[in-house]
């Protein structure tokens, strides 16, 4: 029988483009796709998720590469499908990436360099307080926000004698705070696919604002990374047990060391204007998914048929 998975990818910046290569990639390898499965639509009823009348049991994996539009409810649904089949990415690591504070604490843990961060309790505040003594500056980190939203950066107490009081109405359960890195205001965003370095780019802030994501101004240049840049990100991306992502790096100048400031669950394919830029690196992440998928159905083939046939083997022992 043909494999068959489902995807959900997202369509604006070229991705309806990417979406059908790697579609007519799979079909070479017989391997069907149903897209557009937006688990917004999607219910669960007893022990399936039916979408468009599609039961999800009849799928061999679920290919989900939408970062713009995660709900709560899809969040919920993502997890229940990955009960019942393979998920690129899992939702164990896709979840991890999701939250800034989770994934720090694990890298740490792993000896992997991020930015020093504290997280207390609301009602702790005055640790803040302490802390910033101890660091000169940090900044405010919401732990599942992007695009460079909500990160305040807090200069002396004063400022955070400011923000305290806003805080505290905002309900909210605990603050995440990092050290602010000395760097030169560029990144290194690197993506990996199943462990393997696809490409990278650089990005660089304003001028005026010391953020480097797009939406804060920043802009994209091409960056060759050497190989401490490539192998942290590897690193990093192993750790979060990651199939596919892409790590935000930053040189730290204080203590003059790669770190990683972010891992990306949902890392975006380069825009056709990006390549027209020189960011060639699309043809070779589409490669390497389509690799992955085709050897993470096969296995799931085998894992049945195998579990078949060691059944056969106990029943003939029963003889
Ligand atoms: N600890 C830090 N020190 C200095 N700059 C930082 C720090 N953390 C983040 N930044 C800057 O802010 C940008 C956004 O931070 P990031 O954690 O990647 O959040 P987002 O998910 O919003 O992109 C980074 O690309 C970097 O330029
Ligand atoms: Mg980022």
């Amino acid at each position: 029988m043909s494999r068959r998975i489902g995807m959900w990818m997202y369509q604006n910046g070229g991705g309806d483009k990417i979406e059908k290569k790697i579609i007519k990639k799979l079909r070479e390898r017989d391997i069907k796709c149903v897209t557009g499965i937006n688990p917004r639509q999607a219910i669960a009823e007893n022990g399936d998720i039916i979408h468009n009348g599609r039961v999800a049991s009849s799928l061999d994996l679920f290919f989900s590469y939408n970062a713009g539009e995660q709900t709560q409810y899809q969040v919920f649904l993502y997890q229940a499908l990955n009960r019942i089949m393979p998920m690129i990415n899992s939702y164990e690591a896709f979840s991890l990436t999701e939250d800034k504070f989770q994934t720090s604490f694990l890298l740490q843990n792993h000896g992997v360099a991020t930015a020093d961060f504290k997280l207390c309790h609301r009602d702790d505040s005055e640790q803040l307080r302490e802390i910033i003594r101890k660091w000169d500056k940090m900044v405010y980190k919401p732990t599942d926000g992007w695009g460079g939203m909500g990160l305040t950066k807090i200069e002396n107490e004063a400022t955070l004698d400011m923000l305290l009081p806003l805080l505290n109405q905002m309900d909210l359960r605990f603050f995440y705070v990092e050290k602010f890195l000395n760097y030169d205001n560029t990144d290194f965003r690197v993506d990996i696919v199943d462990g393997q370095f696809v490409g990278c780019y650089g990005r660089k802030a304003n001028g005026t604002d010391w953020r480097t994501n797009i939406t804060s101004g920043g802009s994209i240049f091409l960056r060759e990374p050497d190989d401490a840049v490539i192998n942290l990100a590897k690193k990093a991306v192993k750790v979060c047990g990651a199939d596919i992502a892409g790590v935000d790096i930053i040189y730290d100048l204080e203590r003059e060391e790669y770190v990683v400031i972010e891992v990306n669950g949902i890392p975006a394919f380069a825009t056709p204007e990006q390549e027209k830029m020189g960011l060639n690196f699309n043809d070779k992440k589409i490669e390497l998914i389509v690799d992955l998928i085709d050897r993470k159905t096969i296995k799931s083939g085998n894992d049945k048929r195998d579990k078949k046939k060691k059944k056969n083997k106990t029943d003939k022992k029963g003889k």
